[in-house]
Order: C-alpha cells, then sequence, then structure tokens
C-alpha cells in the first residue's frame, strides 16, 4: 500500500518564503495547501479556528509574518496582532488537532555584541520592536507545544518580494552612487535553500518517529558578509559596474537600531542531522541562474 502524503498548510503563502516553495513543487511525499492573508488571517483568531475546524494538517508552515523591521517601530499593535496574536492563534489549533508548528524566526532576536556565531540557546537580547516581537512569538510556542520546530535564518532575499538583493539591483539602476553600511556583519540567505531545509527537516522527523527532533534551529547560508560586501557581490555577479561607498550605520539615516554582528552558527544542524548549508556567494550564484 502507497503511503499516504504528509498534509501541510502554510500560512503567509504570499511571502517570500510561501512563493519559492510554489516554485519547488510538486514534492511527491508532500501536499500542500497555501492560504494568504486574504483567505487567511491568522490574526484572525475567529476565523482561524473556523479553518482548522474544516481542514486537517499534519504540519503549518507558518511564513505569515510583519516583516517591515523599520516600520514595526511605529505600527507596533499591528506587528503584535501577526507575531504574536497570530503565532497563539496558531498554537491553540495545533495543541487542538495535533500537528507540527514549523516557524520562522530570525537573527533579530539577538544584539550582536557576541561577535562570534550565535547558537540556538545563545542570550537574546532583541534591539528593535520586530526582533521583540519575533521573540515574544518564540517564547509561547515554546511554552505551549511540544510538537513544533522554530527555524531563526537571516538576510533572507529570493526572486519574490522586496528584500536588499532585489534592491540594490534596482538601486544599481536609479541612482549614481550607493551608500551600504559596513559595519553589520551577518549571512545572506537564498529562500530555496531555506526550503530545502524545512522539508528536509519535516522528512527526517516523519522517518524518525521515535526521536524527537522537536526544537529551535538556526539556518541561513555559510560563511558571513556585511550589507556593503553582500552588496558589491551582487552588483559584479550581475555584471553591473557600479561604485558603492561603505559607510558606518550611524550615518545612516535610520532611526531603528540592528544588531552590529548577527551571524547564526549552523553547528547544531551540521551534529545532528550531518546537513552543511552552501556558502553564500554560491547560492547568490544561483539567483542569477
Ligand atoms: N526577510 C528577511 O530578511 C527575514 C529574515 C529573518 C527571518 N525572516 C522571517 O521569515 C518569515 C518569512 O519572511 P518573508 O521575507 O518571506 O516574508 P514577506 O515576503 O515579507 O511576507 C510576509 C507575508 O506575511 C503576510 N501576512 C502579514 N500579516 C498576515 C496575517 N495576519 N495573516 C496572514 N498573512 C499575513 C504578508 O501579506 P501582505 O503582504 O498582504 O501583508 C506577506 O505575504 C517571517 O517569519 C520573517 O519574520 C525574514
Amino acid at each position: 500500500m502507497s503511503k499516504n502524503k504528509i498534509k501541510i498548510l502554510v500560512t503567509g503563502g504570499k511571502s517570500q518564503l510561501g512563493k519559492t516553495l510554489k516554485t519547488m513543487l510538486p514534492q511527491k511525499d508532500m501536499d500542500f495547501s497555501f492560504t494568504d492573508k486574504k483567505t487567511l488571517d491568522i490574526s484572525d483568531r475567529k476565523a482561524v479556528k473556523q479553518f482548522f475546524k474544516k481542514n486537517k494538517f499534519d504540519y503549518c508552515f507558518n511564513f505569515a509574518a510583519y516583516t517591515n523591521v523599520n516600520q514595526a517601530e511605529t505600527d507596533q499593535d499591528a506587528v503584535i496582532d501577526v507575531n504574536v496574536g497570530g503565532v497563539s492563534n496558531l498554537i491553540k489549533q495545533a495543541k487542538k488537532y495535533n500537528f507540527t508548528l514549523v516557524h520562522i524566526s530570525t537573527d533579530y532576536v539577538f544584539d550582536g555584541k557576541k561577535r562570534k556565531p550565535y547558537r540556538e540557546d545563545d542570550k537574546v537580547n532583541p534591539l528593535n520592536f520586530y526582533g521583540v516581537s519575533k521573540l515574544v512569538g518564540e517564547h509561547i510556542i515554546q511554552m505551549q507545544l511540544k510538537k513544533y520546530m522554530i527555524v531563526r535564518t537571516s538576510w533572507l532575499y529570493s526572486k519574490f518580494n522586496k528584500n536588499f538583493v532585489k534592491t540594490i539591483l534596482e538601486l544599481s539602476k536609479s541612482k549614481r552612487k550607493l551608500k551600504l553600511v559596513n559595519d553589520q556583519t551577518g549571512t545572506p540567505t537564498y529562500a530555496p535553500d531555506l526550503i530545502n531545509f524545512l522539508l528536509f527537516l519535516v522528512r527526517t522527523i516523519e522517518d524518525n518517529p521515535k526521536k524527537n527532533y522537536y526544537g529551535i534551529y538556526h539556518f541561513s547560508n555559510e560563511a558571513k558578509a556585511t550589507w556593503y560586501e553582500f552588496g558589491q557581490k551582487i552588483l559584479s555577479m550581475a555584471g553591473i559596474n557600479k561604485k558603492i561607498k561603505p559607510i558606518d550605520s550611524a550615518r545612516f539615516e535610520s532611526h531603528v537600531k540592528r544588531p552590529a554582528y548577527s551571524v547564526l552558527s549552523k553547528k547544531k544542524i551540521k551534529k545532528l542531522f550531518d546537513y552543511k548549508p552552501r556558502k553564500w556567494d554560491k547560492a547568490l550564484k544561483d539567483f542569477f541562474e
């Protein structure tokens, strides 16, 4: 008899991750249902309740989030509605219907003072409101669920929506000189690489029912860069001959604090699963192909 397909709900189907996942279908052992803000607003408690009453899943990939880091500072109620209230609504249903919640979090839960790759159990101390809201989302999941995976990632980009790579390519057309901060270090993550990791995690859990692989994981591409270095690589790979001026973040017109260092350590996934993300510049090459 053939095995039943794993049923997976995707919230925030129009996110970078949702749209990327759609390009990677079909997956022969998995059956995906996509929802977006219109069809399932995760902050709407009643709508979420109704939805799960009618539809049953083994996993929920929560890609829905308030992600505008700058705007989050002044739009705090809306941020909490989604990044905490929305998560809480999904937790209730996960408990009730016993599905596994796969939730995406961020490097911005850290303050950047460590200056060495951050491990999953390192001290958190977010510097901005977006980071605070994502951290509270993590905490309520950890307090209330057993079957969850929180995957922290960083500097996410893809062919879709607004992201750093697309912004740099766009700005390179219109602005004479680009300025990028050279005192914030992190690691870019190509969305298809993160999706592959999520699919790997689900399969690993399914194949090892006696093991407890639930918990928190870090995933980004490998190695590190500053925004300036990342920008330079984007332009050189795109074949655009344009100068970028490296600047200090203090000179950048932003009222929002960001960690000066937020490289995520991948030791846990390497040790536990022998999973080795590729380097960020190699992944970036794929973006241009
Ligand atoms: N982007 C990054 O650099 C980065 C870094 C680290 C972690 N992350 C995390 O990765 C995840 C995915 O990020 P992304 O960049 O792929 O996101 P994204 O492209 O910014 O999309 C977020 C999506 O969530 C939807 N959404 C907002 N409120 C919602 C609600 N109440 N109900 C349902 N959907 C809602 C948005 O819809 P509308 O557009 O209609 O509002 C949008 O389609 C998020 O959890 C984010 O915090 C991102």
